[in-house]
């Protein structure tokens, strides 16, 4: 990924605090609370945004729109080289939502414009039939500007965000160090269905490897 230019200097301070703090706590309890007290002056900070966005529709290398991401509305701003975390924005359309999804990491969300819904979900089924899962909705905050919410790895943190508003919505989340799982689960809780969802990339190689072999043997 691209390196954060020095126009951008304030963004690189606060996540060189954020890695010297975060390596410090040693559970996901404590590195979610610092982040969640670190984050609304970042979220509040209004011209800061103004600049990424700007960036952005210029075609400037910060933040790099050509980095793989697992929805098209993400712009990953910062990616710890030990993953110890990662920082990244989302722009929301009136109405539009993440399909329901689990984690591999911890992970806090912020709303910087307008409002961002979270919906959390708990799953209900013993997992023992493959694709089939229950899921039940527990809570939908709405975050304000500067206002967080934090999701927990896997079936503790299974959830959606987006924007309820009719109004376009910027969304800042962080997340801790992954799991190694490759995959995210994806969910339609009114099929009562869950499939595994991969980053770009392997789910490219995957199908190229698929059709390589029917190739080969047809
Ligand atoms: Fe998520």
């Amino acid at each position: 990924m691209s390196r954060i230019p020095e126009s951008l200097n304030e963004l690189q301070t606060i996540f060189d605090r954020w890695a010297e703090a975060l390596q410090k706590y040693k559970d996901n309890e404590k590195r979610i609370f610092y982040i969640g007290k670190e984050m609304p002056a970042l979220l509040m900070n209004r011209p800061l945004f103004k600049d990424i966005l700007t960036n952005i529709v210029k075609g400037r290398n910060f933040p790099d729109v050509r980095q793989a991401t697992m929805f098209s509305n993400e712009f990953v701003l910062f990616i710890h080289n030990r993953r110890l975390f990662s920082v990244r924005m989302y722009i929301y359309e009136p109405g539009q939502y993440t399909p329901i999804h689990d984690h591999n990491s911890w992970g806090v969300y912020g709303c910087v414009h307008k409002r961002i819904e979270v919906i959390r979900y708990r799953r209900e089924d013993d997992e023992s039939k493959p694709g089939y899962a229950r899921l039940r909705e527990i809570e939908r905050p709405i975050l304000e500007p500067g206002q967080t919410a934090s999701v927990l790895p896997l079936n503790d943190g299974i959830h959606q965000a987006g924007n309820p508003a009719d109004n376009t919505s910027i969304m800042l989340s962080v997340y801790g160090t992954p799991i190694r799982r490759l995959y995210v689960n994806q969910y339609d809780h009114l099929q009562n269905c869950v499939s595994k969802r991969y980053p770009p990339r392997l789910r490219k190689k995957m199908l190229a490897a698929q059709t390589l072999e029917k190739i080969l043997y047809y």
